[in-house]
């Protein structure tokens, strides 16, 4: 399987990016208001979304066709067009770890948008690795949270979406209860989503001694105030481990197994 290739870029064009979803807005109409003011004001190579206003930027993502195309595929929601950085964030990883051994994990599936954006900018149905994925899916199981759809059924709705990708492992349960039921000997990528501490502690506490060296570890909401209860969590368990999450400005936190 080849891997993406870049296509030549113009210097003279740069791609501007909005959407209106963003989360913590009081007043969404008078705050879109002064966002379309504000993106008169600034250098092109602007995005508008997902919490973030930045401008002058390349913004590689859009530029990348490949990528460009596994995102639009999987678009599902408003979220999911607008966590299109965060998105290319885990591409790029995924990328690099193609050449690591170990298979890939993302604990917190939800609709596996997240999963099948990286599977296919990385080769689609050729994608050459297992792909893990560990979520409840028929039932929410994060207290004060609530992800539309789940119920009796969602699971097999997100198994349909990988008809033709036997690379994909989901494994339905509470984590970490369900890695009873398989688990990877090794991991090249590990993505955690899960929205709430507890879960993503136990999650590291079962798989980060698999994750290879030269593996990558995602964590989603790391940065955004709103999982703080996550930040206050992990990075604790990290420093007793020698490590130092790198906060990311897409709200994700991430950091590279020694
Ligand atoms: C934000 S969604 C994941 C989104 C997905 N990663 C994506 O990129 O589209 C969070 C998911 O975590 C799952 N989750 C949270 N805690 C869990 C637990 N303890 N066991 C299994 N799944 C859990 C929820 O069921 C929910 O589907």
């Amino acid at each position: 399987m080849e891997l993406p290739k870049l296509g030549a870029i113009q210097l003279d064009q740069l791609i501007n990016f909005s959407t209106p979803k963003s989360w913590g807005i009081s007043d969404p109409a008078r705050f879109n208001a002064l966002m379309e003011e504000a993106k008169t004001l600034v250098t092109p190579g602007y995005y508008l979304g997902d919490n973030l206003f930045t401008w002058g930027r390349n913004n590689s993502l859009f530029e990348d066709a490949a990528f460009r195309q596994a995102w639009t595929d999987n678009i599902q929601n408003d979220a999911d067009q607008a966590i299109a950085w965060r998105r290319y964030v885990l591409a790029c990883l995924a990328f690099n770890c193609m050449q690591q051994p170990g298979d890939f994990v993302e604990c917190g599936v939800y609709a596996g948008s997240g999963i099948k954006t990286v599977m296919d900018y990385l080769g689609g149905k050729a994608f050459p690795k297992t792909f893990w994925g560990y979520d409840t899916f028929d039932y929410n199981p994060v207290q004060g949270h609530s992800f539309a759809g789940q119920a009796d059924g969602f699971y097999n709705q997100v198994q349909a979406r990988f008809d033709g990708y036997p690379q994909v492992r989901l494994i339905k349960g509470f984590i970490p209860d369900s890695f009873a039921q398989g688990m990877p000997e090794q991991i090249a990528y590990l993505h955690i989503d899960m929205n709430n501490a507890a879960g993503e502690i136990a999650a590291l506490e079962s798989l980060f001694d698999r994750v290879v060296s030269g593996g990558v570890i995602v964590l989603d909401d790391y940065e955004w105030s709103i999982y703080r209860g996550q930040k206050q969590a992990e990075d604790p368990w990290f420093e007793a481990r020698g490590y130092r999450v790198v906060p990311l400005p897409t709200g994700q936190g991430m950091l590279i197994k020694r």
